[in-house]
């Protein structure tokens, strides 16, 4: 893999050197310097993806999801992407019946540990937003050292969703913000989106550029409310265990086809409201 600091020209042909014909094509017509620098995930469609192939079992097709985990992980930072953020279980999951909870969770542990190797291998750093300190021990421990292992990694910054809800992080967000007014830190006439930003589980984060959702389903699910203000949006009609690289490039292609005027005219720069 190219060194961090070269150019995109430099290392962009070497990264298509290691994919077949068809994955190298989109990439050609991809504008290395125009790629987007956060990407989030809404991944749906592992029940049905599980329904279809005749298993009775839902957590077939999340386990069959963790594939194209890795695979979207290995691409985006081969793509040398800043930040992917992945919706891994949201607060509304909690009222999924308790076996399907059970296995996800022993998924994600599995996940955390056996995907070490990888992570290092692809300089990525691990990172997660939302309320991990909900996850069963066992989890939340392979997550913390998961995240400890990865943190000096220069790379890609995966970041998992971990009971997350974006209400619940902006009601926590606001909930920082009158903590700091009460303890004297904070002017409440200070309080502009950048102090509001600062208080997010995404602080540091770039915003994301592209939100990409799968099976076709038009929602965003109570996904970064906040930090999806200007995102693009490319729903892909594929379930997310089918979901492969050739997918994830036809929505960076997609991407790189709209034009961002951020509610301006022919303006393509982000406001930065006093950020
Ligand atoms: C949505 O499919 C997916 C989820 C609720 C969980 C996503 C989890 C994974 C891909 C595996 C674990 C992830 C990591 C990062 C270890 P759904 O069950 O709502 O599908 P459906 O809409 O077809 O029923």
């Amino acid at each position: 893999m190219a060194q961090a600091g070269q150019a995109p020209q430099s290392w962009w042909p070497e990264v298509a050197a290691q994919w077949p014909e068809a994955e190298r094509a989109l990439l050609a017509k991809l504008t290395p310097e125009r790629l987007p620098g956060h990407v989030a995930i809404i991944m749906d469609g592992n029940g049905r993806w599980a329904r279809q192939r005749g298993f009775l079992d839902r957590i077939r097709g999340h386990e069959a999801g963790i594939d194209s985990v890795r695979e979207a992980t290995r691409t985006c930072a081969q793509l040398r992407l800043k930040a992917l953020t992945l919706y891994a279980f949201s607060k509304e999951n909690w009222r999924r019946p308790e076996r399907e909870v059970a296995a996800l969770m022993a998924l994600l542990t599995r996940f955390l540990v056996g995907e070490r190797p990888e992570l290092m291998e692809n300089n990525v750093r691990l990172r997660a937003i939302g309320a991990p300190g909900e996850l069963p021990v066992g989890a939340l421990r392979a997550l913390d050292e998961t995240i400890r292992l990865t943190a000096a990694n220069s790379g890609l910054i995966l970041n998992l969703a971990l009971s997350y809800g974006g209400r619940d992080e902006i009601v926590r967000a606001a909930r920082g913000l009158a903590e700091l007014v009460r303890a004297g830190q904070l002017d409440p006439a200070r309080i502009d989106e950048a102090a509001f930003d600062r208080q997010l589980d995404t602080a540091g984060l770039p915003e994301p550029d592209l939100l990409v959702r799968t099976s076709g389903e038009l929602r965003v699910s109570n996904f970064l409310l906040w930090q999806i203000a200007y995102a693009e949006i490319h729903v892909a009609p594929v379930l997310w265990p089918d979901f492969r690289r050739v997918h994830l490039l036809e929505a960076l292609l997609d991407y790189q086809r709209r034009e961002r005027r951020y509610g301006g005219v022919g303006d393509t720069t982000p406001p930065t409201h006093g950020k």
